[in-house]
């Protein structure tokens, strides 16, 4: 695919290189159209030896090929990093007072935007303004992540690493609908919650978390405003996605209802412990002496069905999930109906697929009868689906 990279002043340029490398060694064509003033962070001659094309800033260099109208039109993508307060706003404003500018409004593609500045200047409202009247035109503008800045501050305003910027870059080409989600807040579980017997060991399960993550920056990727309930994944936090770490089932619940009161749409990817064990030793279990004996279970909270049975905004769309080794449809069916929720996807464990692998298959289940088959492929196609099934719903 055909990449516009525009560059903004900001001293996050230096992890665009890591960028623009993943980018062409997978293949892709890259014309990096940075800022005049990014140049101070980044030069010409790095984007040159590192895309092979070459790079202006201005609309007056090779005038005969009208690069401010070709490079727009024939782009793919456009993907912005870091975008400044101040390129937002000239963005915003329709202005074109230099090549990427121009760009941006010769664009048909989709266009995607991540920010990166001190947090005082991303909360500001004159940026905030920036950012709902993009997203309100379908461009695609990343939250930030949050963490360390430059010098000793943090906050909201980090440009997400270059590895999950270029999974969010190929998440927008995925997609089908684009920006469908915008304006649209959304919850996603991911991962395996641990139930503690003592300090040192716990109740466990296999989920890696990576169908959840890729549920999560797809959603991003689409317009939403994500919140991801990771449990015991330690996989980098997607692009654009707001990350709330958890262990156990109790601290999921707490994090998924909370969240839920203001969501649009809820997908449980999480593998929630349905039992701990009733009591948690404050000391270490040692093995000295007689055999401790069978651990003793106490219940955990459905959270699934818990949210499906006090739906807090009317038209609220919950998809949870179902591992199944055996009777896929049947079982989908009885859980569909027990959860109370409006879709489950349920998933055949095994012969290489859910639990820790790239690729996925799904039977999709609706509470109005509807049923949905992905075939074996990667998790961010199914990811892909479920969020077309939302958006359907959500009208
Ligand atoms: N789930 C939940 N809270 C729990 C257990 C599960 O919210 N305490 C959610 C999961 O996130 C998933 C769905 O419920 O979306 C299916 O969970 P699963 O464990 O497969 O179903 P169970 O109802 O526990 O049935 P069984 O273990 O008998 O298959």
């Amino acid at each position: 695919m055909r990449v516009v990279l525009g560059v903004g002043a900001g001293i996050a340029a230096y992890k665009v290189c890591e960028l623009l490398r993943l980018f062409t060694e997978s293949g892709h064509q890259v014309r990096v159209v940075p800022t005049r003033d990014s140049l101070h962070f980044v030069g010409a001659a790095t984007w040159q030896a590192l895309s092979g094309e070459p790079v202006s800033t201005e609309v007056w260099e090779q005038a005969e090929d009208v690069p401010h109208v070709r490079i727009g039109q024939q782009a793919d993508l456009v993907f912005v990093a870091p975008a400044t307060a101040d390129l937002l706003a000239r963005a915003a404003a329709g202005l074109a007072d230099d090549l990427l500018t121009n760009v941006l409004l010769t664009a048909r593609c989709p266009v995607v935007f991540a920010p990166a500045m001190h947090t005082e200047m991303w909360q500001h409202p004159a940026t905030a303004a920036s950012v709902a009247l993009l997203r309100d035109r379908g461009v695609i503008v990343l939250d930030p992540a949050s963490g360390r800045l430059t010098g000793a501050d943090s906050g909201p305003g980090r440009l997400p690493e270059p590895a999950e910027l270029f999974q969010a870059a190929l998440q927008v080409t995925r997609g089908r609908a684009l920006a469908d989600l915008a304006g649209r807040q959304v919850v996603v579980s991911a991962g395996g919650t641990r139930e503690e017997i003592d300090p040192v060991r716990f109740i466990g399960n296999w989920s890696s978390g990576l169908q959840g993550y890729a549920i999560a920056r797809a959603g991003a990727c689409r317009g939403a405003k994500v919140t991801l309930v990771a449990a015991n994944t330690g996989l980098p936090d997607p692009a654009g996605v707001s990350v709330v770490a958890v262990k156990s089932a109790a601290e999921m619940r707490e994090a998924v209802v909370g969240a839920a009161e203001h969501a649009d749409a809820i997908v449980m990817a999480a593998a929630v412990a349905d039992y701990r064990p009733a009591t948690r030793s404050e000391t270490k279990l040692k093995k000295t002496g007689a055999n401790p004996g069978p651990i003793e279970l106490a219940e955990n909270a459905d959270i699934l069905r818990e949210i499906s049975a006090t739906r807090r905004l009317p038209g609220q769309v919950i998809v949870g999930f179902g591992a199944e080794t055996a009777d896929l449809l049947a079982n989908g069916k009885a859980k569909l109906a027990a959860k109370g929720c409006d879709l489950i996807v349920m998933n055949q464990v095994g012969n290489g697929l859910a639990f820790g692998t790239a690729d996925n298959e799904a039977e999709i289940l609706g509470a109005d009868g509807s049923r949905v088959f992905v075939p074996r492929g990667p998790k961010e196609v199914l990811a892909e689906v479920i969020w077309d099934l939302v958006a359907e719903r959500l009208g």
